[in-house]
């Protein structure tokens, strides 16, 4: 069996910042103030400085990030909000937890995204708010909507696209609020479950502070209905040490999608419709969180890198609106055919940027051999 190419191996990359990130672990077990605190306001000064915007308020998750955001926009029962269909299931996961209801526009094909058109088309008099996904590292470019005071106000789930950006724009200025996600397959991932909402409006960020501290100001002063969104110390001070690292991360990401995509144009795939290279249609830098193709076969082409010893994932394998949980929305297949094709075909490489070109040179060989190319 060759050497594998797992589809991701954080051990690769941990030598570049081990010996800090123990030193961060080590004062903060010293100081035993293990939650919110110190370490967490530094990290957010930081993450704040790093997306140039005024605040940054640390979550204990992506999905909370995006539950907390929506609490403080004051979704509820009988409001909807509009996101696509083709995401992580808390994109729209955290909707239906607030008595909400999560309404879809279908995806480009080509991005994976929604995109202008189709969100203004189904935006609707009860659409709350509005939740752009910018899946695998790439924003959603919703154009003019982002600008447009008369739309519903943005949330924008950059859970895997922290630092990307729409026509020199980063991922946090196109909304109300920003979600990240530091779980630790993303880009900046932490030493276990962490998030944030970043924003630029002081009173949202105050409204954020109160919600993720069960609603409370001062301690034991409920003035809403919040709940447990808090980050905790160790995470944060791991996150401070690893961010730094990041642009060299996604620059690294980005070199080796630029790499397969010469291996993908001489190798005979793309021209016979086998293998779809992710499109770089948008006026932006793509982090590449994931690099997806489409594939034909898929599920069988799957199997067969994994006999070689190629890691590959599934994002995703069903999209949001067939779920199970969400059959009483009454959709049936066939409403959202761009995501439902992507859930057909949609397939992760191994991309991240400790892989050498050997490595993807193998990748895209095992998938000729696949096709017998
Ligand atoms: C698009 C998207 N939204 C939300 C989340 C939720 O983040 P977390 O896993 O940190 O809760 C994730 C990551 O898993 C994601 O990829």
């Amino acid at each position: 069996m060759p050497t594998p190419i797992p589809i991701l191996d954080l051990k690769a990359q941990l030598a570049q910042y081990r010996d800090a990130a123990l030193a961060a672990i080590t004062r903060v077990v010293d100081s035993q103030s293990l939650i919110l605190g110190a370490e967490v306001k530094a990290f957010e000064a930081d993450l704040a400085a790093y997306m140039g915007l005024e605040h940054a308020v640390g979550v204990s998750s992506g999905t909370d990030a995006l539950l907390v955001a929506l609490m403080a926009l004051g979704v509820g029962p009988g409001d909807e909000v509009l996101t696509t269909p083709f995401s992580f299931f808390a994109t729209a996961g955290v909707v239906a937890r607030l008595g909400a209801t999560p309404r879809f526009a279908d995806i480009d094909p080509v991005t994976f995204n929604l995109d202008e058109a189709g969100v203004r088309a189904a935006i609707g008099p009860k659409t709350r708010a509005i939740i752009p996904v910018h899946l695998f590292g790439q924003m959603a470019d919703l154009g003019g909507l982002y600008d447009d005071p008369q739309a519903p106000p943005i949330v924008e789930d950059a859970a895997q696209a922290l630092g990307a950006t729409l026509r020199g724009r980063m991922t946090g200025h196109h909304g109300a609020a920003t979600c990240i996600s530091f779980y630790p397959t993303k880009n900046l991932g932490a030493f276990g479950d962490a998030g944030a909402v970043a924003t630029t409006d002081p009173a949202l960020a105050e409204r954020l502070r109160m919600l993720r501290v069960h609603g409370a100001k001062p301690k034991y002063f409920h003035h809403e209905v919040g709940g447990n969104f808090r980050l905790d110390a160790l995470q944060a001070a791991v996150l401070a040490v690893k961010l730094p690292l990041l642009d060299g991360w996604a620059a690294g990401r980005q070199a080796n999608a630029a790499r397969y995509a010469e291996l993908f144009a001489g190798s005979g795939l793309v021209e016979r419709g086998l293998v779809t290279p992710p499109a770089a249609t948008v006026d932006g830098a793509h982090v590449f969180n994931q690099y997806v193709i489409r594939a034909a076969r898929r599920d069988v082409l799957r199997a067969h890198l994994a006999e070689q010893g190629i890691g590959t994932m599934v994002y995703y394998p069903g999209p949001l609106h067939l779920q199970p949980c969400f059959a009483g929305l009454g959709h049936g297949p066939g409403d959202f055919p761009a995501a439902e094709e992507a859930c057909a075909e949609a397939l992760a490489l191994p991309i991240q940027p400790e892989l050498g070109p050997d490595a993807l040179a193998r990748v895209v060989a095992a998938i000729r051999g696949f096709h017998r190319l």
